[in-house]
């Protein structure tokens, strides 16, 4: 029996998650959920973002799904107690090393990005971000004043074996869609991103059916916002990942839309939405719980391997969609969104029969 762990965290995590377990135990009773704390609930309880006991129950569930952590309140915490550091915790633990961020466009919804409809149109791209190396986690990292002077530094670093099953999972992705790899380095400057290069080099020799160019990331920052349609699989270390998914998100006019899944080996794999903690909207039915509800398809799909489970959790999302409802943030304007949290959810129940 397939057990969850659900970790709703901070700001409007809870609220979100609560709709996202509805659906979750609307389309497939048999599976058993448990909770525990994370972020900054958990440093209010247990005075650790992620306790040793959460991370325990964690690893013997294998399956997490997660809100979203941190808020004003801890903002002032030193950079190792703080909220965020909960889930680099359990990414780094659990190993989930492959963050899958995909981003298209609702047809309903052409017209919440913020860019024009042309522009828009048909994007339909996957960010698979490496979750577990580079910039976030390299040693030697921290404070370290030098003859008198303030100094601080970070270590991006990346081994063969780690750039090599990354680009796996982008190269395998992209035969499951377009067959198409974009790289994202900075190899113009970084040593780092030019043996990253290599590796990807090395390792598309693998899957000759399979299209790799390569990119600097400051032009497909820029590139996303002239002709986003063009790209299908977005490779990116930690640090670039990271950024790009954000503006991929925006892209395709909400934030509050879109899930991500985190997987590792033997079947783990964390599910969370890209929004974040949202405090400035926390505990007002505003946020939107899509994002969170597409989470629970990402866990069906990836997870427990259940697809038709996970394609009615999408169609029921997309025919809410259709009939018009909108929370704030993908209403054409925030003051006629006519949706709140609960009521986008109980929609969704609905959609689902
Ligand atoms: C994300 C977030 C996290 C990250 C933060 C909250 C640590 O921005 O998942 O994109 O930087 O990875
Ligand atoms: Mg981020």
């Amino acid at each position: 029996m397939p057990r969850i762990l659900v970790l709703p965290g901070d700001g409007i995590g809870p609220e979100v998650m609560e709709q996202a377990c509805a659906v979750l135990a609307r389309v497939a009773p048999d599976v058993e959920t448990e909770a525990g704390l994370i972020g900054g609930c958990a440093i209010n309880a247990d005075g650790v973002p992620l306790s040793d006991a959460t991370l325990a129950r964690a690893k013997a569930c294998g399956l997490i799904l997660l809100g979203a952590v941190g808020g004003p309140k801890w903002d002032q915490l030193a950079p190792d107690r703080r909220p965020e550091k909960g889930l680099l915790r359990i990414r780094k633990e659990l190993d989930l090393f492959a963050n899958l961020r995909p981003a298209s466009v609702f047809s309903a919804l052409e017209d919440a990005s913020p860019l024009r409809r042309e522009a828009v149109q048909g994007v339909d791209l996957i960010v698979v971000r490496e979750l577990t190396g580079g910039l976030y986690y390299g040693e030697p990292r921290g404070r370290a004043d030098q003859d008198g002077v303030r100094r601080a530094l970070n270590t991006m670093v990346y081994t063969e074996p780690e750039v090599e099953r990354i680009a796996r999972v982008a190269f395998e992705t992209a035969r499951r869609r377009r067959h198409l790899v974009t790289n994202i380095h900075k190899a113009n400057v970084l040593e780092v991103s030019a043996f990253w290069n290599e590796v990807v080099e090395a390792t598309a020799k693998h899957y000759p059916d399979v299209t790799l160019e390569h990119q600097l990331v400051d032009s497909a920052a820029m590139v996303l916002l002239r002709d986003a349609p063009r790209f299908d699989v977005l490779l990116c270390p930690n640090l670039f990942g990271d950024i790009i998914s954000d503006e991929a998100a925006m892209i395709t006019g909400s934030l509050g839309m879109l899930p991500s899944a985190s997987l590792g080996v033997e079947g783990r794999g964390l599910f969370e939405p890209v929004h974040g903690s949202a405090p400035d909207i926390a505990g007002q039915d505003a946020a939107n719980p899509l994002a969170a509800i597409l989470c629970v398809a990402m866990l069906l799909e990836h997870g427990l391997s259940r697809l038709d489970e996970a394609e009615r959790v999408r169609e029921a999302v997309q025919k809410v969609l259709d009939q018009g409802y909108r929370s704030a943030d993908i209403a054409r304007a925030p003051d006629i969104a006519n949706a709140g949290t609960q009521e986008m959810g109980r929609r969704v129940m609905e959609a689902l029969g």
